[in-house]
């Protein structure tokens, strides 16, 4: 099945066209296009995402990367694919009608059907994947994103439980509000990372909240007002340091979470996904961690971690396959 798949949630206008098949015993896919166009030259004088901006972007960008996409030729889909949700309400919107125009006007008979971001996302590790899914399920999956610290108990590749969230701030959102604390421009999760790599993540103890709670939650934004009131109360302070500390802080309690969770459950691996995954820190940390227990490693190929359209056209093959089918239009705050 080759799956057209559209994706406006955020700063990113992504297309991609994707081979499926496999059915859910065996996915397997097969990349033949992958567009993302980033906006964050235009976001970041504003130091963020600003949606009206984006759905601006997201509009005269579409039939643009629409035309690269296809090289203005014929193509010839079997599914048409938009994520719905969540996001922000104006980008999401823009991919929703663009999706709409397409089916109307040039592939009417292909169905179109809306694709869940967060699944996108818990789904973007079977790009690359070269494990059997009983090898993988049951398993704790920890989506990590701008938006979202989600972390799942899943059963199989529809079944599954969240077992706990954050309570305030996103992961990334932490990263990237301290980076902006440091002067970093905007995203601020690759700049920290790499000035951390400088630093001595020793050199401050940041505190690591919640991370002796016996439950799944988590909440950042505290340790984002302790690096806030460091940095006024030591003004020379090194920033490599101050960099390379929070990460350490961030990712210890993500780690502690997940592996807890996974030897509570007794999960055969442990998924890591979203934006956040792309942490080169995050993904050493957490896999020698997953394998010190024994259990598979899953994390996406990294240039499926952060935003993109070919994990929406991998939600959308899975999607295909089950009755449960999300309304065509933009819906913010979709859940898992
Ligand atoms: O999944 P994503 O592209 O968009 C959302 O769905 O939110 O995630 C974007 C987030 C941003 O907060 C960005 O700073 C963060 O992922 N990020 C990183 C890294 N690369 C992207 N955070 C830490 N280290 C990175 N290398
Ligand atoms: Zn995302």
């Amino acid at each position: 099945m080759r799956i057209l798949a559209i994706e406006t949630s955020c700063d990113e206008t992504a297309l991609a066209l994707l081979d499926a098949k496999g059915g859910l015993k065996k996915p397997a896919f097969k990349v033949l296009k992958s567009i993302v166009s980033s906006q964050i030259a235009i976001h970041r004088p504003w130091g963020g995402v600003v949606p009206n901006l984006a759905k601006r972007e997201h509009i005269k960008n579409l039939p643009v990367v629409f035309g690269k996409l296809t090289e203005n030729k014929k193509i010839k889909p079997d599914l048409l694919a938009v994520t719905v949700g969540p996001g922000l309400e104006p980008a999401l919107w823009t991919g929703v009608e663009f999706a709409k125009e397409l089916k109307k006007n040039i592939f009417k008979e292909t169905p179109l059907i809306g694709a869940n971001h967060l699944e996108g996302h818990l789904y973007s590790v079977l790009l690359g994947n070269k494990l059997a899914l009983s090898k993988i399920f049951p398993a704790i999956a920890i989506i990590v994103s701008g938006g979202h610290t989600i972390l799942l108990r899943v059963e199989s590749l529809t079944k599954w439980k969240k077992l706990g969230e954050t309570r305030d701030d996103a992961v990334g959102e932490a990263f990237d509000k301290v980076a902006k604390m440091l002067g970093l421009p905007y995203p601020g999760g690759p700049e920290i990372q790499k000035l951390a790599s400088r630093g001595d993540s020793g050199a401050i103890v940041f505190p690591r909240p919640m991370l002796h709670d016996k439950n799944y939650d988590f909440s950042f934004s505290g340790l984002k007002t302790s690096v806030l009131y460091y940095l006024r109360d030591n003004p020379r302070v090194n920033e490599a340091d101050v960099a390379a500390s929070f990460q350490k802080a961030a990712v210890d309690v993500l780690v502690a979470k997940a592996i807890r969770a996974a030897k509570e459950y007794e999960t055969r691996s442990v998924i890591l996904s979203g934006g956040v995954a792309a942490n080169s820190f995050l993904r050493e940390t957490l896999g020698n961690a997953v394998r010190e227990i024994s259990r598979n490693f899953l994390v996406p190929p990294m240039s499926f971690n952060t935003d993109n359209a070919v994990m929406i056209a991998v939600a959308a093959y899975i999607q295909s396959l089950r009755k449960k089918k999300h309304a065509i239009r933009a819906q913010a705050n979709l859940n898992l």
